[in-house]
């Protein structure tokens, strides 16, 4: 495991998200992404003596990072949001506490997505197209397939339907052509530098502002980190875990995840009738949502990373004894 812990992030949206998150301060508390813990330091100061945080993170280097924070009322986990409710379970099994079964309520649960600045700054991470260095792009660095392993052994359609689904990039067929085409040639794609420089030769368009391989870099991303599953997964285990009047807030980056949360939200904001049931009572409402809040103008000024952030929130339900979720 690289413990090396370098770099900051400033976090986006963070007096909005915490103001949105924290509604009691004893209560139990979960980030889901702490990656320099910029949200979690800003929970725990709103948090009262018996307010407790749990934070998560995939990243090795985040949660060395996180060995900086020394306060009992703060936890890390080396492990993906979307498994937090076993994870959870575990450590309170561990601590004596799930005697009869039942887990601590969760009053809120947090995930900022992405990557944070010290994955796209450090080179070696092989996350941007503006440093040459290995193609890895694996938020975990301890498993799993780099991106350079991806492209050296996947089907052209595969890489293709990657590109054109996560990037939503019209040039994807001719980036998966000049790809496989490489390696036929006996020289697959190692490098950053590399596949920046063959999709700049594939993509005959250039939109203002954004480099060309802008959308290939953020496709193969969300591939390697099988990023889109684990949100759909991490949302539904937020919803099972919160306690009623717990808040769901998620910032996201882009727009493949700020439509898997609205839909979320929106689905379990409304009564659903079991189409194969239809005279039974309809499923109850599991969320309200709140809102949604995009970065102020001066966040904007200061931190060009908030520019395509959107945060929501919604809140759990209480739903009524006997009734089945
Ligand atoms: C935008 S950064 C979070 C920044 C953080 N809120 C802060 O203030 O420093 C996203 C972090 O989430 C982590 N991450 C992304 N997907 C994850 C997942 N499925 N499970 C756990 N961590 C994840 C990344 O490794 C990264 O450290």
């Amino acid at each position: 495991m690289n413990s090396v812990a370098t770099g900051s992030h400033t976090p986006v949206l963070l007096t909005e998200a915490v103001q949105a998150l924290v509604t009691q301060p004893d209560g139990f508390y979960v980030d889901g992404t702490f990656g320099r813990g910029g949200h979690a330091r800003a929970v725990l100061q709103r948090l009262g003596p018996q307010g407790r945080l749990v934070a998560f993170d995939k990243d090795p280097q985040a949660v060395a990072a996180a060995a900086a924070i020394d306060d009992p009322r703060f936890t890390i986990r080396h492990a993906g949001f979307a498994d937090m409710a076993a994870e959870l379970s575990g450590m309170q099994s561990g601590m004596g506490a799930d005697q009869g079964g039942a887990m601590a309520p969760v009053h809120g649960v947090l995930l900022d997505l992405g990557v944070s600045s010290p994955q796209i700054d450090d080179a070696a991470r092989g996350f941007s197209f503006r440093h040459d260095a290995p193609l890895d792009m694996r938020m975990d660095t301890t498993r799993g397939e780099t991106a350079a392993e991806y492209l050296a052994r996947a089907d052209m359609r595969d890489i293709e339907g990657v590109i054109r689904d996560f990037g939503e990039e019209r040039f994807a067929g001719p980036i998966a052509r000049a790809v496989v085409a490489r390696r036929e040639s006996g020289s697959a794609v190692r490098s950053t530098g590399e596949l920046a420089a063959l999709v700049a030769g594939a993509v005959k368009t250039r939109e203002p502002g954004k480099d060309p391989a802008t959308r290939t870099f953020q496709a193969l991303r969300i591939h390697i980190n099988a990023e889109l599953e684990a949100l759909q997964q991490g949302l539904r285990a937020a919803l099972l875990l919160l306690a009623p009047g717990g808040r769901l807030v998620v910032i996201s980056f882009h727009s493949l995840e700020d439509r898997i949360v609205k839909t979320f939200i929106a689905a379990e904001s409304r009564d659903v009738v079991d189409r194969r049931a239809p005279m039974a009572p309809p499923r109850p409402l599991l969320l309200h949502a709140l809102g949604r809040i995009k970065p102020g103008a001066g966040e904007l000024a200061a931190n060009p990373r908030a520019r395509s952030a959107v945060l929501r929130v919604a809140e759990r339900t209480a739903v009524p004894a006997g009734v089945r979720q």
